[in-house]
Parts: C-alpha cells; structure tokens; sequence
C-alpha cells in the first residue's frame, strides 16, 4: 500500500469554554499575536509568517478541535487520502467555503484512530505582514518544521503508530518507556520533517492532547516565557529540564483549558537519511520536576 506524505503539522484548533483566558494567555503569556477575529467570537494566532497556526473557538468541549496536516502539493495530498481510503478509513472532502474558511486551497477531512479530527490540505494562508513579537525576541521556530508538536491521545499506541506512519507517512523517530513517579509512560515519538517530533502517541490522556509545544530561538526566551507564566498567575506543571530524545530544554505549564502547554529550544533535527530510531529509558536528562515534589524537598 502507498503511503501518504505529511509535510508539517500546520496548525490545531481549540474549543474552548474561556475564549478571553485563552487571548490572553496566548499573548501575554506565549508571545504570540491574535491574527484575525472570527465570526464565532474567537481569534486565530500567528507565530511566524503563516497567516495563523492556531485559532481558538468557544466551546464547551475545552480541548483540541482538529489538528491540520499540511501536504507540499496537490499530489501529495492526493496520496495520503487514497492512502487512508485504501486503509478502510473514512476521508470526506470539504467544500470550498469550508476551505476558504481555513485558508487553504483544497482541504480533507478524517478522523485518527484515537478519534481526533484531522484536517488534510494544502496551500496554507501566508500573512500579509512579516511576525514579529516584543516578547519573544529570538522568534519562533516554525515555517517548514511546523506548528511545533502535541503529544496525542490514542486507544492503542500499536494502532495509531501505524496510522501516522504507514498512511500519513510520518516516520518514527523513537520511543520513550520508562516510569515516572509509579506511573508507566510508553510514547512514541513520529516526525514529518526536520522537527525531531511533530507528534507524539500516548494512551490513557484525559483530553485530546497531553500537551502542545511552540519552540522560541533562544533558552532566554524559554525563561522568560517561564517568568510571564509565574507572574500571570499560570500553574507550573514540570520545571526547566532537558528531553533526552529531542535534546529540547523546555518547561510545562496548564493552559486555560487543563491540557498542558511546553515552551522549548535546540530541538534536536532528524535526518531520515542517517537516523535510527532508539527507545529511551528515561523521559528527561534533567528537570523536569512537578513543583510540588520540589517543595517538599528538604532544605
Ligand atoms: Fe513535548
């Protein structure tokens, strides 16, 4: 069976219960700016110079809506949908008002075995104005290696790593399997293009995603997100650490809608041409520690 060939995760879309939370969350927290107001008194972000690579909707389901797979062209995208057609999967075509709405120039639609909707295009929305943020000087990391990455839900690890792999045509890049604090972790780490990850696949999340990341150019950046975070009043999840897979030095945090948000740099850059996927036993070199477990350290 062919396979598909997912350039990029290009953007996610949220549904959310406190649309204001999240506008300002997202731009005085993360750095991003709001690129355009939208009909149902929600917003999308920019962060490089896509037109938006998220936009936030209100909705009672607080979670992610859709994540959108980019494709280089128009056979690329007609290779992943008869990929996932050929797979017994359900592929619907949305109009063109739907696409236009989105700004791309032919869009798809299918759910992933996990039941997240995916959105399947091409030929992204480019803004007008280059992106600049006054918080984040270093810029994002973005253009041709994406949104970032979310580590998402699935049923079945073993079923969803075939669906990303052998349909879309994402390739794995490793695995995590360890324990952490008594509990087990086993994800596995898949990239479509040069990001070390664009997703990951983790059962047994509450929400649709464990947690999103947006990578800044500079680790100064990474604590100065760290600081606007602290004083905005966000909850901390995981202390400044490093990832041994990705080599990102990150933190994580609570987004307004629970799932959690990770702002990382010197994400590591696969080479499909020379990389082997490993399976690490740990899932940070350093840091990563949950604050309440830091308070109780002894002084
Ligand atoms: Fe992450």
């Amino acid at each position: 069976m062919s396979s598909g060939v997912v350039s990029q995760l290009g953007y996610m879309g949220l549904a959310v219960r406190d649309v204001a939370a999240w506008e300002r969350f997202a731009v005085d927290v993360l750095g991003l700016s709001v690129g355009a107001r939208t009909p149902s008194g929600g917003f999308t972000l920019r962060l490089d110079s896509r037109a938006y690579r998220l936009f936030v909707e209100p909705g009672d389901m607080d979670d992610v809506s859709v994540m959108g797979w980019e494709h280089a062209g128009e056979a690329e995208l007609g290779a992943t949908v008869l990929a996932l057609r050929a797979g017994g999967h359900d592929v619907v075509e949305a109009g063109p008002a739907e696409a236009a709405d989105r700004g791309v120039r032919r869009l798809f639609r299918t759910l992933d075995p996990g039941g997240m909707p995916l959105d399947l295009y091409w030929g992204p929305a480019v803004a007008a104005e280059p992106f600049a943020s006054a918080l984040v000087p270093s810029g994002f990391v973005a253009e041709g290696q994406g949104l970032g990455h979310a580590v998402v839900n699935a049923r079945s690890q073993e079923e969803s790593l075939a669906f990303y792999t052998r349909l879309l045509g994402c390739r794995l890049s490793d695995f995590v399997r360890c324990e952490i604090h008594g509990h087990p972790v086993d994800i596995a780490f898949l990239h479509a293009n040069e990001r070390h990850h664009s997703v990951a696949l983790a059962v047994g999340q509450k929400k649709r995603i464990h947690h999103f990341m947006v990578e800044v150019g500079s680790i100064d950046d990474v604590g100065r997100c760290m600081d606007r975070a602290l004083r905005a009043g966000v909850r901390i999840m995981q202390t400044i650490g490093r990832h041994p897979n990705d080599g990102m030095i990150s933190f994580y945090a609570r987004t307004p809608s629970g799932f959690q948000f990770e702002v990382g740099c010197n994400g590591r850059r696969v080479d499909d041409a020379t990389w082997q996927p490993t399976t690490h036993d740990r899932i940070s070199e350093w840091g990563h520690h949950p604050p309440e477990l830091v308070v109780r350290w002894p002084r």
